[in-house]
């Protein structure tokens, strides 16, 4: 995406940090991808899976589309519990063990990799009551959807934002919104980002974006 922004420079966020790093010599390259890389990795595709899971969690049984309609409050742990089932980033990023330790009966010796799976950790029995099953009204739900201790994430207020205005949005505009093909035909991506490849969706509200 840099080189093609390169080549043909727009009125977008991208080309401006590119001026920034080719004009003004502010950014090193290293700075520039990391940036963009934290801009579309962990502020855009987590907060659009976010959207996109839930949206299908809600149709995919129209009691919980109507229910969350009818009790807007409910929204609050029902976000919390689509990080917790669908978690748009399933694993952490990887650590490396500082010290040898014992945990669950293995030894991690010190310097080999560590991968979390966030995904699995959101099924333990243990943890989560009926983990199986998606409840809007979870009430105690530890998730690690982000993360945990100093690397908690920094937007996840933001992205909870981000999601109940989307939802709320949705929900008030296009309330007879379904899901425009069979879920057979629904594809999961096959990455670290959980999410499907696409969503369509259909409705006959004629809603202004703009009212
Ligand atoms: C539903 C949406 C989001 C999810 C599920 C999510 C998930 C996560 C997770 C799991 C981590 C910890 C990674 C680790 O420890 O290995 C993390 C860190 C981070 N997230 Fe998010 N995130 C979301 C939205 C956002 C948004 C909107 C932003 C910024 C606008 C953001 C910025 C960051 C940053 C900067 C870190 C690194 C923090 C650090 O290392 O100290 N995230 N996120």
């Amino acid at each position: 995406m840099l080189a093609d922004r390169r080549a043909h420079s727009g009125d977008d966020l991208l080309s401006d940090l590119i001026a920034a790093r080719d004009d003004q010599d502010r950014l090193s390259e290293d700075e520039l991808i990391s940036m963009v890389f934290m801009l579309l990795v962990a502020g855009h595709e987590t907060t659009v899976n976010l959207i996109g899971n839930g949206v299908f969690r809600l149709l995919e049984d129209r009691s919980r589309w109507d229910r969350v309609r009818a009790e807007p409050q409910l929204l609050a742990t029902a976000i919390e519990e689509f990080v917790r089932y669908d978690p748009p980033l399933t694993m952490a990023t990887s650590r490396t063990a500082p010290e040898t330790f014992e945990l669950a009966g293995r030894t991690f010796r010190a310097g080999t990799p560590v991968d979390i799976s966030l995904a699995q950790a959101h099924r333990d029995g243990n943890r989560f009551p009926n983990a199986d099953q998606l409840r809007l009204d979870r009430l105690q739900n530890p998730h690690l959807g982000f993360g945990y201790g100093i690397h908690y994430c920094l937007g996840a207020q933001l992205a909870r934002l981000e999601g109940r205005v989307a939802f709320t949005a949705l929900m008030t505009r296009f309330p007879d919104l379904d899901v425009a093909v069979p879920a057979t035909e629904l594809t999961w991506r096959h990455d670290f980002v959980r999410g499907l490849d696409h969503l369509p969706v259909r409705t006959q509200a004629r809603t202004s974006i703009h009212g």
